[in-house]
């Protein structure tokens, strides 16, 4: 099935809105010569306070419409999608799918005292697949989860330094700090635009850990092992789409570094 795909076809890059960008930035380091298209469903973000059906649902709508594009396979930017969806869409796709999750593995291993945070949705921390990753590396550290409800919206609405936005981020820093974490873990894909006040929040001697970059180097392996990486030496090119207004629009503009 999957080498019936051209190598030259795009990957599919979708999220609940534009936090997936965060990651996209990796994958367009990592795979500089790939064509993407990219998905942020910000008429439906926060995907954090739905359901794990509702969430599989709009999983199913984008793929759909990445694969109409002639996607030859799918990143699914977002925490809270890959715990409510991965499964799912494995399921009932044949090309290569990946997700992600908190780094709670490299936040363990980097912790000096053994004290590990972790910013996640509502949704990524009460799953399942969150529980499971926590039982199998979470043992021998303290994992503390604090959910940031609210902060996903300031963010999709463009708001990375608003009095609104810092007030969230010190409130849900500090009981990490209180309990002496020297180790966060940044499990939304929207956070890292948010890195820089929440490393001010938190100090400079605490680590800061993210997923885009092992995402990248994941879908490097999948495609090399599959053969479907494009062989193509001039960079690739990006579509963008947006399920929301104008003004998301506006702000995924913002966030890219280039015109889109
Ligand atoms: N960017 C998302 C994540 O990684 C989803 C945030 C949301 O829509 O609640 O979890």
């Amino acid at each position: 099935m999957c080498s019936a795909i051209a190598v030259n076809a795009p990957v599919g890059v979708m999220d609940s809105g534009v936090g997936g960008l965060s990651v996209l930035q990796h994958l367009t380091h990592q795979l500089p010569h790939e064509h993407f298209i990219y998905f942020a469903d910000s008429a439906h973000a926060p995907y954090g306070n739905k359901t794990a059906t509702e969430i599989q649902q709009r999983c199913f709508t984008i793929a759909d419409t990445l694969i109409g594009h002639g996607a030859k396979a799918l990143v699914v930017a977002c925490n809270t999608a890959t715990a409510a969806a991965i499964g799912p869409m494995r399921e009932r796709y044949t090309l290569p799918i990946i997700g992600m999750e908190p780094a709670v593995k490299p936040a363990a291993a980097a912790s000096k005292n053994g004290i590990i945070g972790v910013l996640a949705t509502t949704g990524t921390l009460k799953s399942a697949q969150f529980a499971a990753l926590l039982e199998h590396y979470g043992q021998g550290v303290q994992v503390l989860t604090q959910a940031c409800v609210g902060l996903v919206e300031c963010i999709e609405q463009g708001q990375l330094d608003t009095p609104q936005t810092l007030a969230l981020l010190q409130q849900y820093c500090q009981p990490l700090m209180a309990a002496g974490a020297d180790t966060i873990v940044l499990g939304c894909t929207h956070y890292p635009f948010v890195k820089k006040h929440i490393q001010e929040i938190v100090g400079p001697e605490v680590t800061l850990i993210d997923t885009g970059a092992a995402v990248a180097k994941r879908l490097h392996q999948v495609l090399a092992q599959k053969q479907m990486l494009n062989v193509a030496t001039e960079a690739g090119d990006f579509v963008f789409l947006n399920s929301g207004t104008k003004e998301t629009q506006r702000v995924m503009q913002a966030l890219w570094s280039k015109p889109i």
